[in-house]
């Protein structure tokens, strides 16, 4: 580290720099210490840090930064915890907004299982609480971690502050719990206890939260878990992740256990034997909302038998079994200020609403989206009008209609791309028909979509780059040292070649954090299969479909390989074939990967990308299922189930299911009134299985 200046010699300009530079390197000391266990400095080197910054704050009050290391203790929450498995991932629920989309839940419920009309389907209606949701590990009727739900697989460990909430038991009471069981829930803020709070930090003249939900929040993550205490979190019951062993046979039955085990489950709890009822019940608890002491934002239906809730599993995130039915969103009224353009990473130019900021529903709301040209034509909206907006959940909000006139001009979209001027223009599809977002055909050229490529690349459902986020690469980007994904791992020896100095001496790097942003990088180069892909940023390669090739092709060279052969052979060759043999996954994708082969300039970054990391292969879903990897045909009538279950269940297990008959199918699972299929299979000597037959394979 160069000779540190004396605080009295700094210029305002280098004081700013250092107070930059200090607030990076006391908060990865804080995460060394509090959070990793393993502090890279001794208390008196970081006491110095402290102390300087404190000083060059003292000189300097107007620089005194928004995360100034002098206002917190300990490390940020975000960073302070450790991480933490979950057994089975925590899910989210699909919402329904209307009771067409709930009648339309319970019927597709019906379809899926097969039920006949005479069969009664139950399903629970309950609040839909306004929290975080929290999972709660007991061994042995002991409470032995507490983990937020994070990205569902993994959360952060937050079992001392847990402990604190009266709600959660230490030990289970009553009997029949399974020697292992994540108990899972919501933790929220009562109003009452909300205004308490809000009040105190006022007075001590700290920030206000601006919902129970923050609150409750910025409560569980705190680093001393004595102020978790006072903050009196609750916790309802409502699930569960892993256990060791059956302990109900519904929802209900379920439920009850959890409150004989001395859980707070929610009163409002009831079951129901038809739609009519769940939709009553929501309009009971609507009408409640407001005298309830908590934030709900809608009620969650689930189908009370468990065996069904099995049988019906889930798609992607989120249950087959259960929805939530949102409230009508918030609305609130306020002035459109001006329309900005936001270019994509593919190059689609979003109109952006800028607001006067308004509060709606306990959200401040500055910004609203636009969608594309037609919208705005759609509401005639123009700068200077007063507007409706709406917010809804974690949606973006979005802007209803126009109040008053506001008297301005109409909003011209732009016809060439604001950030790189090429022409922006609304593409045509073969069936003449416009695309609704204009697009800026300047490609690799254009400076927006290079850099939302590359945060794309490096975000969290990609590569997951830790300390490389939207603001790095915008810098690293401006700097010229960023052409494309492969010089990410290159970054060492091109900031070296561009002449700059390490990246440990640059403003808002330290030695720590420079390290730490180098090794974190480095970590990434075996990426995964599915990761990667989705990173690529490929149209109509998303996460799903990213995920289903990595499952199916495993191999990540044979499925490149595939990509390869179909951009030489066409649509016509088997390799295209392969490419949409999978289920859920149209022509779109493997058309878009072709054309993104096809493409020189991605053949030459993809090139260079690959000789800096080595795709990790993905594994079977179920590697010990005899399916697992297998091609299977289903033909035929199936009697025990119905097709979209056989399909769910086999893919579930690993296998890959197709529509036709081929040299690559393994397995066809033929049923009554099966024809052309099987008498194809039985020509190319494929194994063939009833159904019943199948049912044993798979262990049901
Ligand atoms: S059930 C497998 N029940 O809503 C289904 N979730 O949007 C697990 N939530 O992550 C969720 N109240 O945090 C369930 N009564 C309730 C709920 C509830 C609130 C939250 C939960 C979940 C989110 C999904």
């Amino acid at each position: 580290m160069p000779d540190l200046v004396s605080v009295d010699d700094l210029t305002e300009k280098q004081a700013k720099a250092e107070l930059a530079r200090l607030a990076v390197e006391i908060r990865a000391a804080d995460a060394a210490y509090f959070q990793d266990d393993a502090p890279h400095m001794d208390d008196a080197a970081y006491d110095a840090l402290r102390q300087r910054n404190l000083a060059i704050e003292a000189r300097f009050p107007e620089l005194k930064r928004k995360d100034s290391p002098t206002d917190r203790v300990g490390a940020a929450p975000a960073e302070g915890f450790a991480k933490a498995r979950h057994a089975a991932p925590m899910l989210s629920l699909d919402n329904a907004f209307s009771d067409e989309d709930v009648v339309e839940f319970a019927a597709r419920v019906r379809r899926f299982l097969g039920l006949p009309a005479d069969e009664t389907l139950a399903l629970t209606a309950e609040p839909k609480i306004d929290g975080l949701s929290l999972s709660l590990t007991y061994e042995d009727g002991v409470l032995i971690r507490a983990a937020t739900r994070g990205d569902g697989q993994e959360g952060e460990d937050v079992t001392a502050n847990a402990r604190t909430i009266a709600d959660v038991p230490e030990k289970l009471g009553g009997s029949g719990w399974p020697d292992r069981i994540e108990v899972r829930g919501e933790v929220y803020l009562s109003h009452e206890d909300f205004a308490a709070l809000n009040a105190r930090e006022e007075e001590a003249g700290r920030k206000t939260y601006a919902n129970p939900r923050n609150a409750a929040a910025g409560g569980l993550r705190q680093i001393d878990a004595e102020i978790t205490r006072t903050r009196n979190l609750k916790f309802f019951a409502y699930a569960w992740g892993l256990v060791s062993g059956p302990f109900a046979e519904t929802q209900t039955e379920a439920v009850a256990a959890l409150a004989s085990w001395g859980f707070d489950t929610n009163s409002l709890f009831a079951r129901h034997e038809a739609v009519e009822g769940l939709i009553d019940a929501y309009r009971a608890i609507e009408a409640d909302r407001a005298a309830l002491g908590y934030d709900i934002d809608g009620v969650v239906y689930k189908v009370d038998r468990l065996d069904w809730q099995a049988r019906l599993g889930f798609v992607s995130r989120a249950p087959r079994w259960a929805i939530a039915h949102k409230f009508p969103a918030e609305k609130a009224i306020t002035k459109l200020e001006a329309i900005d353009i936001q270019v994509g990473r593919t190059g689609s130019l979003t109109p952006v609403a800028r607001l006067t900021p308004v509060t709606v529903g306990g959200v401040v709301v500055s910004n609203a989206t636009l969608h594309n040209e037609d919208e705005i034509a759609r509401l005639g909206v123009k700068p200077g009008d007063t507007v409706e907006v709406q917010r809804a959940g974690d949606v973006i909000p979005q802007i209803l209609r126009v109040v008053t006139d506001g008297g301005g001009e109409p909003f011209q979209m732009p016809q060439r791309c604001p950030i790189c001027e090429s022409a922006a223009i609304r593409e045509v599809d073969e069936k003449g028909e416009e695309d609704v977002r204009r697009r800026c055909t300047g490609g690799l050229i254009c400076a927006a979509q290079a850099v939302e490529r590359l945060k794309h690349f490096v975000s969290r459902k990609a590569l997951d780059i830790d300390g490389l986020g939207a603001k790095q690469i915008a810098l690293f980007y401006e700097k010229g040292l960023l052409a494309g994904p492969q010089d990410i791992f290159r970054l060492v020896s091109r900031i070296e070649a561009a002449g700059l100095p390490p990246l440990s001496e640059w403003e808002g790097f330290g030695e720590t954090s420079a390290r730490k942003l180098i090794d974190a990088i480095d970590a990434r180069r075996q990426p995964d299969f599915d990761r990667f892909l989705a990173g690529l940023g490929v149209r109509h390669v998303g996460e799903t479909t990213a995920g289903l090739y990595a499952r199916n092709f495993i191999s990540w060279d044979a499925f490149w390989g595939a990509v390869h052969a179909a951009a030489e052979e066409g649509e016509e060759g088997e390799a295209f074939a392969a490419l949409t043999a999978i289920d859920g996954i149209g022509a779109t994708a493997a058309r878009a990967l072709v054309a993104f082969v096809r493409e020189p300039h991605n053949e030459e970054m993809m090139t260079a990308l690959l000789s800096e990391v080595s795709v990790q292969d993905a594994e079977a879903a179920s590697s010990d299922s005899p399916v697992a990897g297998k091609t299977v045909v289903f033909t035929g009538a199936l009697e025990k189930m119905t097709r979209d279950e056989a399909k769910a269940r086999a893919t579930a297990l690993g296998a890959k299911v197709s529509g036709s008959v081929s040299k690559k199918t393994d397995l066809v699972v033929a049923g009554p009134g099966a024809g052309s299929k099987l008498k194809k299979a039985e020509d190319l000597g494929i194994e063939t299985l009833t159904e019943d037959e199948w049912l044993d394979l798979i262990g049901v």
